[in-house]
């Protein structure tokens, strides 16, 4: 008999069958299941599949970490195989695991460090444009400006100088459409067919042209090799240039809109902030040969705070490949899991008045260690985001820099309704006052 049959644990659940997708309504339905059911519910999906939804800190370890190889990406992530077609977060088994070998040394440390002196000139393209808002009292659309930024970086990240002569070179953004949701109607097929076009050209453009003398994605992935000895062919690439852009954008996006709007209610942690990144001065001048910059522990603990509230990833699955038992519970073949950083992160038996906003949280004297919290923002194990440190980073100069030029007020106490689609984002943009400092 083998061990998953002496198993004899089914984990709670209700009868009935219930549907789970990356939608609004599933927020509600896992947050009731968890109430009645506890942190680890099994329920039967259409068509008579087993579903879980795991939100036992542990028993997510297990499942992301430990038990990894027995898993693929689950449901919800084909919706996004349109436009990331086999890039590297849908991809699985020795696909995935060649494009991951292949791309992780891109996001080394010290190839991220080459991309401080685009993060601070970024940043300080909003510098200029905030002053004239602040200038004319007019109110700043900080969804918005969030959404510009992270979506210039992360191209100009990846296409160098090309992001000028090739992207931008007609005035509009291309990209831009993917901030609406991308899966929506054939106007965006048709879009995601130009750019796709788009991207072939400069991958051919950057084939036949010499190689940049400055760091980007694009020179790294084109000289990527597999263990064979062999590079990313054009249709691979696009793949993987579409799945930087998608992960890249939108998430950093997302956290720096909500964190803005935190700061905007908590003048005293703005201030602090103010502090820590003063050393730097107003323009990060000498800033990049600085090692302690990416450090910055308040504003890492501001971002960690942000995140536990916001996670910009709310929602994730995973398919069983095999029989599994995660705690004592049985696992079935096909089983999808579902994991969702943000009930788990706002779980009030894991952290002490979840809904309030306490960087302390996560400061030395915190309730947790690091490596035990149960945070999972950036997923966990051998999946697990590649971008957490070029994401940092990139948020802590642009708040950093931002917050030595201008003070940020909110415009009322209104809450501003979560809209949870593939991403989390707020249902309307946010809007908050500038103050000049
Ligand atoms: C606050 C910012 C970000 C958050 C919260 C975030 C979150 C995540 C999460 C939760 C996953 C894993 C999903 C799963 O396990 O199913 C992931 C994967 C990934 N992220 Fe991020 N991400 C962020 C920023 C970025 C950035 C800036 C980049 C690139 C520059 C990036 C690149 C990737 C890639 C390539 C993967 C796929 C890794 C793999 O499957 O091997 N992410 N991210």
């Amino acid at each position: 008999m083998s061990l998953v049959d002496s198993s004899p644990i089914d984990p709670p659940g209700p009868p009935g069958v219930i549907e789970i997708d990356v939608v609004p309504e599933a927020l509600p339905r896992l947050q009731a299941l968890r109430a009645e059911y506890g942190d680890i519910v099994g329920f039967t999906a259409p068509k008579g599949r087993r579903a879980f939804f795991i939100n036992d800190p542990g028993a997510v370890r297990q499942l992301l970490v430990r038990q990894h190889p027995k898993y693929r990406k689950g449901k919800g992530f084909e919706r996004v195989e349109m436009l990331l077609g086999n890039g590297l977060i849908v991809s699985n088994g020795d696909v995935w695991r060649r494009s991951r070998t292949m791309i992780q040394p891109s996001f080394s440390r010290q190839n991220v460090h080459s991309l401080i002196e685009l993060m601070i000139d970024c940043t300080n393209r909003k510098v200029h444009s905030w002053r004239s808002v602040a200038a004319t009292g007019a109110t700043l659309n900080v969804t918005q400006e969030m959404s510009d930024f992270a979506l210039e970086l992360i191209l100009r990240a990846i296409f160098g100088t090309e992001y000028e002569t090739h992207i931008v070179n007609d005035g509009d953004n291309p990209f831009a459409f993917l901030s609406q949701d991308a899966t929506r109607d054939l106007s965006v097929v048709m879009k995601l067919r130009r750019l796709r076009e788009l991207l072939l050209s400069i991958i051919a453009h950057r084939r036949e042209a010499a190689q940049p003398s400055s760091y980007d994605f694009l020179s790294m992935y084109l000289k990527a090799t597999d263990k064979k000895g062999e590079s990313f062919t054009d249709r691979e690439l696009l793949d993987e240039l579409m799945t930087l852009i998608v992960a890249g954008y939108e998430t950093s996006a997302g956290t720096l809109n909500w964190c803005w709007y935190l700061l905007a209610h908590n003048p005293d942690v703005q201030d602090q902030l103010q502090q820590e990144a003063a050393a730097y001065g107003t323009d990060y001048a000498g800033a990049a040969d600085d090692p302690a910059l990416a450090n910055m522990p308040l504003a890492q603990q501001v971002l960690d705070e942000t995140l536990r509230l916001y996670p910009p990833v709310w929602l994730f699955s995973r398919r069983a490949l095999q029989d599994d038992i995660l705690q004592d519970y049985r696992i079935p073949e096909g089983a999808n899991l579902y994991i969702s950083p943000l009930i788990m992160q706002r779980t009030a038996d894991f952290w002490a008045n979840p809904d309030a906003f306490d960087p302390a949280r996560f400061g030395p004297d915190g309730p947790y260690k690091k490596g035990e919290r149960p945070f999972i923002p950036f997923s966990l194990g051998p999946r697990r985001c590649l971008g957490e440190y070029f994401s940092f980073l990139e948020m802590k100069i642009h708040l950093g820099m931002l917050l030595q030029h201008f003070r940020v007020e909110p415009l009322d106490d209104v809450e501003p309704e979560l809209d949870l689609g593939i991403n989390l984002r707020s249902q309307n943009d946010i809007q908050l006052t500038l103050e000049k400092r």
